[in-house]
């Protein structure tokens, strides 16, 4: 997601010197930015948000004057077979980045979270007033990072703006996420793995609408605020399924229930009304015409996520897939 960020930031507003910071773990992937890579107003360097030196110098030497906090673990189910990374680099992580918010008193920085932080609700929405409730260590980690982002606010009136996103989709997303790892699995002629009886449901937000909601808080939301950003658009996983089924032209006997994951919340729902009454926001792709497109990005860029899925990551897949039989 940071790297659709990165190129949309330096499209809009090409006066701007961006920084990518990033550990590139087996999440990052410097090919996602092959097309500024050359653009004088793009830097890279590559470092850890948990080595506080290494964000301090960053920081001084580069004269930044605000901080996007992209930089995550993202994955669930990776969070539950290992979660010392995620607990490191969401709280850990956080803190250094706003230490040096504070202490080079830079203008403002924006904590991209979750709405996983505030658990599981069967009717309503959450608001960015509903207390933490999270389930899985990914979950519980980002609450981490977003309560000391608070803790900073209030303490040291350090200029933090955080946000609670819905999913994310579209193109150049890791192959292990629902979305692209269905995708990629059926292009191989793979079934794709549907936990329990499919029924939990998310909601889904295309890059592009989160890059325009960032912009905003960025820009215009006042330090101390909570964002909620998502669309409306919640479905179950089988109905997500279903569609991709049909835009791929085949049947559901492609579908292979499995075992649900430990934990799984039924359902995320978060109320977006703050974001539209403060700044008129709205999302304004619509679901099914993205899916379309991040489909057809699948299936034309093979190259991009062939040696993910395949290479020094197939064992993590294979293990995935079996693991949720
Ligand atoms: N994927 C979603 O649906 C979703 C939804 C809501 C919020 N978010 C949040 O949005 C952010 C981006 O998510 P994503 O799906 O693009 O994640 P991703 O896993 O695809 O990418 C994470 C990026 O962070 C980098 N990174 C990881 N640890 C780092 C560290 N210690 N120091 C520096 N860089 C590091 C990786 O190299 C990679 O480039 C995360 O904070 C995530 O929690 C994601």
């Amino acid at each position: 997601m940071g790297s659709h960020f990165i190129k949309y930031i330096l499209v809009k507003y090409p006066g701007y010197k961006v920084i990518n910071f990033d550990k590139l773990t087996y999440a990052g992937n410097l090919e996602n930015l092959r097309e500024v890579e050359n653009n004088p107003q793009y830097k890279f360097v590559q470092g850890d948000i948990c080595d506080r030196e290494a964000v301090n110098k960053v920081v001084e030497e580069n004269k930044i004057d605000a901080i996007v906090n992209y930089a995550a673990e993202s994955h669930v189910d990776r969070s539950i077979m290992d979660p010392d990374v995620f607990l490191r680099t969401e709280i850990l992580g956080s803190f250094n980045l706003l230490e040096a918010t504070k202490n080079f008193n830079l203008k403002k920085m924006v904590q991209v979270s979750t709405d996983e932080v505030y658990g599981s609700i069967e009717e309503g929405s959450f608001t960015e007033d509903s207390s933490f409730s999270p389930n899985s260590p990914y979950a519980a980690a980002k609450a981490g990072g977003d309560h000391l982002c608070r803790a900073y606010f209030v303490t040291y009136k350090t200029p933090i703006v955080v946000s609670h996103s819905c999913n994310f989709y579209g193109t150049n997303q890791f192959p292990e996420k629902l979305i692209p790892f269905f995708i990629t699995n059926l292009i191989e002629g793979k079934k794709v793995p549907l936990y329990g009886d499919g029924k939990n449901v998310r909601e889904w937000i295309h890059t592009s609408d989160h890059c325009r909601a960032i912009d905003v808080l960025l820009h215009q939301a006042e330090a101390g605020n909570v964002y909620n950003i998502g669309t409306g658009k919640e479905l179950k996983n089988i109905e997500i399924t279903k569609l991709i089924l049909s835009e791929m032209e085949m049947g559901e006997e492609m579908i292979e229930p499995v075992k649900d994951r430990p934990g799984h919340d039924r359902r995320y729902s978060i109320d977006c009304s703050k974001l539209e009454n403060d700044f008129g926001w709205k999302a304004e792709k619509d679901f099914e015409t993205g899916l379309k497109e991040t489909i057809a990005w699948y299936k034309n860029n093979p190259d991009w996520w062939q040696p993910l899925k395949n290479g020094e990551h197939a064992e993590y897949f294979k293990k995935q897939y079996l693991e949720r039989k």
